[in-house]
């Protein structure tokens, strides 16, 4: 079985539910605290073993691959005022480990994939979409990388959603469970509560094989008129083993801004040096 050493970042969407904020910054620069949405995704891919990250940037998203480079003039300074480079140690990307790519419409999520195909090549390659921040120890790709090694084939990362959410997100068809594992015998995008075949959903994390980019060539739109990943997935169930991993790790849609401050409020609760400022101001609200 292939090693997953390839990653792919679709980070090309135009952000619209967090405007005016993503009018000029990317949504995956957000700051969640205080480091940006990509920046928990790739420590989450690397800590999975990944070796080689692969943005597909759009238009006005050059800052992404910015953050991951040398910043010469601020790293002298620091140093010559004596200060730790430490907090900018993660920030910077090994010669080579970052690849880009660009998708120049956002034409959909299973477009933005298909763009890296050349990058991919021919081996099973993991997928993190980095609004979906994803906390947990070992984190959500590791637990399915893990996985992984145990089924081969495509795992999806999962999650139960309510009932009446089902139209905002990928829906599996389940089969038989194991545990933290369901097997996937079917895939449906968006469907309204009342077709929804369970409320089991997919979330922002992928480890599929390649022949899903052969499939996405054929370009075929679904719903909201987008070319969808998760139809391209449906059409590798029954051909290759497919299953859904409900990791143990909380997810928070940073893509919505509800979700957005919750989990700057989680991820700061969760910091010994922050929780004790945030627990005083909300015992007095
Ligand atoms: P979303 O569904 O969150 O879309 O995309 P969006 O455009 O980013 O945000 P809204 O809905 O307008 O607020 C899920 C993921 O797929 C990427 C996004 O960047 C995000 O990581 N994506 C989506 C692309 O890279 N290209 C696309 O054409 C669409």
């Amino acid at each position: 079985m292939k090693p997953i050493r390839k990653a792919v970042f679709p980070v090309a969407g135009l952000g619209t539910r967090l405007l005016p904020a993503t009018k000029t910054m990317p949504k995956e620069m957000l700051t969640v605290v205080d480091r940006p949405l990509i920046q928990y995704a790739v420590d989450e891919a690397r800590e999975a073993g990944i070796e080689q990250l692969i943005f597909v940037t759009g238009r006005g998203k050059s800052s992404l691959v910015d953050y991951f480079d040398m910043s010469f003039e601020l790293e002298a300074t620091m140093e010559k005022a004596g200060k730790s480079l430490d907090p900018l140690s993660a920030s910077r990307a090994d010669f080579g480990e970052i690849v880009s790519v660009r998708q120049q419409q956002p034409l959909g999520l299973g477009h933005a994939v298909w763009c890296a195909r050349h990058i991919v090549g021919d081996e099973p390659f993991a997928i993190l979409l980095p609004d979906d921040l994803m906390v947990g120890k070992p984190g959500a790709l590791r637990q399915m990388v893990d996985a992984y090694a145990r089924l081969g084939g495509n795992i999806v990362g999962a999650m139960e959603v309510p009932a009446d959410r089902t139209s905002s997100y990928g829906i599996i068809t389940p089969g038989a469970r194991d545990g933290a594992v369901t097997e996937v015998t079917g895939l449906v995008e968006k469907p309204a509560p009342a077709e929804a075949p369970s409320n089991l959903a997919v979330v922002g994390r992928y480890i599929l094989q390649p022949e899903v980019m052969a499939i996405l060539s054929s370009k075929e739109r679904g719903a909201g008129g987008e070319i969808q990943l998760t139809d391209a997935m449906a059409k590798l169930i029954g051909r290759q083993p497919f299953h859904a991993l409900t990791a143990e790790a909380v997810r928070h849609d940073c893509g919505d801004r509800a979700g957005f401050v919750l989990a700057n409020l989680a991820i700061a609760l969760g910091r010994d040096d922050l929780r004790p400022v945030i627990e005083d101001y909300l015992a007095t609200r």
